[in-house]
């Protein structure tokens, strides 16, 4: 089955679409890979999810033009990653949306609310769409994420000693191979709203890790920093921008004084690196891999290399998952565990009670044709 997997992180960056030819042969899943197509959001649909997104607050009338204009956003680079990397020939969007919303509260998730009306990307593409995965895992117990963890434990299942799978977007997560997973914290978050703060909104993030090369680590900023509780909260957990945002940056620099923008950058840099490799450790992992836009961060990796000294770390590029397409295609994947009748989750990771079947199905032209339920769920993850 041909399958889009459309993506947004918390960086509200781009839309990230992977396109790949999925089967499930004897107890593998079968991945081959067909690409990446990323479509920036456009500048004002940017600014306005930016201002709606916590700290900022909106109203209804905004949350429903947010869900059409997200939800258009989204059908346009379904389309172009059907042109482009499909020969026109995909049988199934999966779409993640846009998380707007995160409702976590002592270590428990409520709710969860993606953004990016699937209506839109179905008459758009002429295909079946299944998108809205994480509220079913909520209702289920868990926290709705991270989702990408049955994936990456079907992807590394048989690699020698423990090599732990790692997202750096604006959270990051780790996916150990006991089945544990949770968000380790901040990935780029707060260094996207420290350049953008300090840059007037010239940059969107640290370019290249730029700011935070000509920077030192303040110690104290970072002691402080390492007080906030949710790093020492068990797994499973998760977490987003409704905590890890310039607020969050403010209250920390309180009675510091002005801190050159070079040092502050520095020190969240230092921050996701030590709470990244502090989850790595708890792991016992002998072997990371990462992907997401963090990977393109030369500070912040040199930074995580230096925290985990005998440590194999690599990108998911080595293994042939381009890093900044790997939860695109995981998302890919979700969507058609889905259409196939297959849970998406696996309870140790989220925290469910149970594993379930994820995701709303938006019907496409040919009304809701859904391949026969596969026998029995996949064991590995192999890439064709
Ligand atoms: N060249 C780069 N230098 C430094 N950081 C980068 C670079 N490219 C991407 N990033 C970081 O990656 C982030 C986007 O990563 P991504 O995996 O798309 O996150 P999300 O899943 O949250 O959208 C950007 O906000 C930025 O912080
Ligand atoms: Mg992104």
């Amino acid at each position: 089955m041909r399958v889009i997997g459309l993506m947004s992180g918390t960086s509200y960056d781009a839309i990230d679409a992977a396109a790949a030819d999925l089967s499930l042969v004897g107890d593998s899943l079968v991945l081959e890979p067909l690409g990446l197509v990323s479509e920036p959001y456009d500048d004002v649909l940017r600014e306005a999810l930016g201002a709606a997104l916590p700290p900022g607050t909106t109203s209804m009338a905004e949350v429903c033009r947010l869900d059409t204009r997200v939800g258009q956003a989204f059908a346009a680079a379904a389309v172009r990653a059907d042109r482009e990397l499909c020969d026109g020939r995909a049988e199934l969007v999966a779409s993640h949306g846009q998380t707007v919303y995160h409702w976590a509260e002592e270590g428990k998730v409520f709710g969860t609310l993606q953004l990016g009306q699937p209506a839109w990307i179905a008459e758009a593409t002429g295909l079946p769409v299944v998108a809205d995965f994480r509220p079913r895992d909520i209702a289920a117990g868990g926290q709705g994420a991270p989702l990408v963890s049955l994936v990456d434990l079907l992807w590394l299942r048989g690699r020698p000693g423990t090599p732990v799978a790692l997202n750096i977007g604006g959270i990051a997560n780790l996916t150990a191979p006991d089945g544990t997973a949770f968000d380790t914290g901040p990935g780029c978050a707060l260094i996207d709203a420290a350049a953008r703060g300090f840059s007037g909104g010239r940059l969107a993030y640290d370019v290249d890790g730029a700011l935070a090369g000509r920077g030192g680590v303040h110690e104290p900023l970072l002691m402080r920093l390492l007080e906030e509780p949710y790093y020492a909260l068990p797994a499973p957990k998760t977490t987003g921008k409704e905590l890890f945002h310039l607020g969050h940056l403010r209250d920390a620099l309180t009675g510091f004084g002005t801190l050159p923008a070079e040092d502050v950058v520095a020190t969240l840099t230092a921050l996701t690196a030590r709470t990244v490799a502090d989850a790595v450790c708890a792991a016992g992992a002998t072997e990371v891999i990462a992907s997401g836009g963090g990977t393109r961060n030369p500070v912040l990796m040199a930074m995580v290399g230096q925290c985990l000294p005998g440590v194999a770390l690599r990108t998911s590029d080595e293994l042939g998952l381009p890093a900044a397409a790997k939860e695109a295609y995981a998302f890919a994947v979700l969507g058609f565990l889905t259409a196939h009748g297959l849970p998406g989750t696996v309870p140790s990771a989220t925290g469910a009670r149970h594993a379930r079947v994820l995701g709303s199905i938006t019907p496409g032209r040919e009304g809701l044709r859904l391949p026969s339920p596969a026998g029995g769920r996949p064991e590995r993850l192999v890439l064709g």
